[in-house]
């Protein structure tokens, strides 16, 4: 399909009724809230990813047999662009998606975009949706690239084709708690992926089969539903859209990555800061009965960002966790958002 440029005389004006002059900043949640511009760029056999551009947000025309569609070949990423008080927007650590992306890649036969080719296409996607991106400690502009074998196929192989896209929304807090301490369910019936599966990599196929779990566990009344390793049944391994920790005393752990645990930047971020400040962090197996032992539980993501976990039931048990406003989750929480939104001075060289 032709692509309509993204020029703006094409955008939707600020007095659009949905435009982003006529959004409440207090009440983002984390629904797609469509901008003015995508990115796209495609690669053939060659394997070479050509020259992308900006087109105005809208569908895309795929063909029935696109290995996407078939065979779910295709990963996503997620990364957030945040305004300053001096109207600056920046990117956090956009390189750690792109490397994600390739190792992704890599695991589902396709090919992927250069990490120049990778930040480009997101700083591209950023300015041209600045107007979308919320004030200063308001939310951000969630970022999600996608890799997708857009070629046609019918027998089981990798696509010949592959498209490459960027969008982006307005976010504001990921459940609708808010920053309310979440009540997650221990599942023992499904699992989110098993070893030597694609549950390292950011696979689109991690993400449909814990939805059964999920709507099962909300239906319940919880928050959301925590995995368990699907050889022992015993150690836990994430949370569905986010990655775990649990604090005892000094010491943070978190499940070691073994192939079934995501490696978020998030995650990776706060076990910088937490090692900064003082704590000793392990990443290892976390036997369930650990929960019950913990002073905190917190779960870690983009999209999450850090959040306090209320409470863990499993087997009809309901841990709880004392909440506080001394919670080491809010200290390691303010440190990255701090430096995320240039209120800290970013000695990581993470902002860019
Ligand atoms: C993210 O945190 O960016 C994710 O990709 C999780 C997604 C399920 C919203």
């Amino acid at each position: 399909a032709v692509q309509e440029a993204c020029e703006p005389s094409n955008y939707r004006t600020m007095d659009d009724e949905h435009g982003a002059g006529a959004i409440d900043w207090d009440k983002l949640g984390f629904g797609m809230m469509q901008t003015d511009c995508m990115y796209m760029m495609k690669c053939g056999k060659d394997e070479q990813f050509k020259a992308g551009k900006l087109s105005r947000y809208g569908n895309i025309e795929l063909s029935p047999s696109a290995g996407v569609l078939n065979y779910g070949q295709g990963l996503f990423e997620g990364t957030k662009a945040y305004r300053r008080e001096d109207g600056g927007v920046y990117l956090f650590r956009p390189q750690e998606n792109a490397i994600r992306m390739q190792t992704g890649a890599h695991r589902m036969c396709m090919p992927s975009p250069s990490l120049p080719q990778f930040l480009d296409a997101l700083k591209q996607t950023a300015l041209a949706n600045t107007r979308w991106i919320p004030p200063p400690g308001k939310g951000s502009l969630y970022i999600r690239p996608l890799l997708i074998g857009s070629g046609p196929v019918l027998g089981l192989a990798p696509a010949s084709e592959y498209t490459f896209l960027v969008y982006a929304s307005p976010v504001g807090n990921y459940f609708k708690e808010g920053t309310a301490p979440l009540n997650l369910y221990v599942e023992d019936e499904f699992h989110r992926t098993t070893r030597g599966g694609a549950g390292g990599v950011k696979s689109i196929t991690n993400y449909a089969p814990v939805l059964k779990a999920m709507s099962r566990a909300r239906d319940r009344g919880f928050s959301d539903v925590l995995y368990l390793d699907s050889v022992n049944k015993r150690n836990i391994e994430e949370v569905s859209s986010c990655n775990i920790f649990i604090l005892k005393g000094n010491v943070l752990s978190t499940p070691a990555p073994n192939g079934t645990i995501l490696e978020g930047v998030t995650r990776k971020s706060i076990i910088d800061i937490a090692r900064h400040l003082g704590y000793q962090v392990e990443e290892r197996c976390i036997p369930i009965e650990e929960l019950s032992d913990a002073d905190e539980v917190f779960c870690t993501g983009t999209a999450v960002g850090v959040v306090p976990v209320g409470s863990v039931t499993y087997k009809g048990n309901r841990i709880e966790y004392e909440m506080s406003s001394e919670l080491v989750s809010h200290k390691l929480y303010s440190e990255l958002l701090e430096i995320q939104r240039g209120t800290k001075e970013d000695n990581w060289g993470w902002v860019v």
